[in-house]
């Protein structure tokens, strides 16, 4: 093993450390905004509105992403209403391509986390402030959600971390990201070994990063001093 081809491979990879976070990121906010209204849909009592939820939940969860993303990467074009619209124009872009994946994907997950948050608050909370007047909506999102979010934090954190892991796949449409890199690399030195150890290290120091924010997010919330 070769210790100086590491640390010459960790220089070269961090360059695919942006578009890694770029990817991540925006895919979760995506999936975290898509979630959150498909959540309630999945909690409510109503057939009509959990059961489209859940046909969605299945299928995103039921099938690897990366089926997913070559579904979309190489499905979409096949598809008229894509080719003759500005669609296309979004969507010949390997990087669109994986956003729209990783988003979908990662909202189906999300709708999980937060459907077991939804279902723990107690009733008699939301019954007070119905007897207090509030409106269904205001009573979502000012009490429901936030008492949700802060139950999930921890299992929401897990699906940060899975999403920088699973950002990977993106290396599979072209995409330059830190595995991408990786792989460019190996083709150009031979050592697989050297490169993907040099890989592995920084996604560990992103998952790291990722999981202490979400632990001091937590003490925050639960308003205990930081250690
Ligand atoms: N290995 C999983 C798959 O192929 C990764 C999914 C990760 N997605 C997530 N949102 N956490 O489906």
């Amino acid at each position: 093993m070769d210790i100086a081809l590491i640390t010459e491979s960790i220089e070269t990879l961090l360059g695919g450390v942006v578009l890694t976070l770029e990817l991540t990121i925006l895919s979760l906010l995506i999936g975290f905004g898509l979630s959150v209204p498909l959540a309630f849909m999945r909690a409510s009592r109503s057939q009509w509105l959990s059961m489209p939820v859940l046909a969605y939940t299945y299928v995103f969860r039921g099938t690897p992403l990366l089926v997913q993303l070559f579904l979309i990467y190489y499905g979409l074009s096949q598809l008229a209403f894509v080719r003759e619209s500005f669609l296309w124009l979004l969507f010949r872009d390997p990087f669109y391509c994986a956003l729209l994946a990783f988003s979908l994907n990662s909202a189906a997950y999300t709708i999980e986390v937060f459907r077991g948050g939804i279902q723990s608050v107690p009733p008699g909370l939301v019954e007070a402030a119905q007897a207090i007047g509030l409106s269904p909506t205001k009573i979502r999102l000012r009490i429901v959600f936030p008492l949700a979010f802060r139950t999930v934090l921890p299992s929401y954190a897990n699906e940060v971390v899975g999403m920088i892991k699973a950002s990977s796949l993106a290396s599979t449409v072209t995409l330059l990201e830190i595995t991408g890199l990786a792989r460019k690399l190996v083709s150009e030195t031979f050592a697989p070994y050297e490169v993907f150890i040099a890989a592995g290290a920084i996604y560990l120091g992103l998952t790291f990063l990722a999981s202490r924010l979400f632990n001091l997010i937590e003490l925050h919330l639960s308003g205990a001093p930081p250690d």
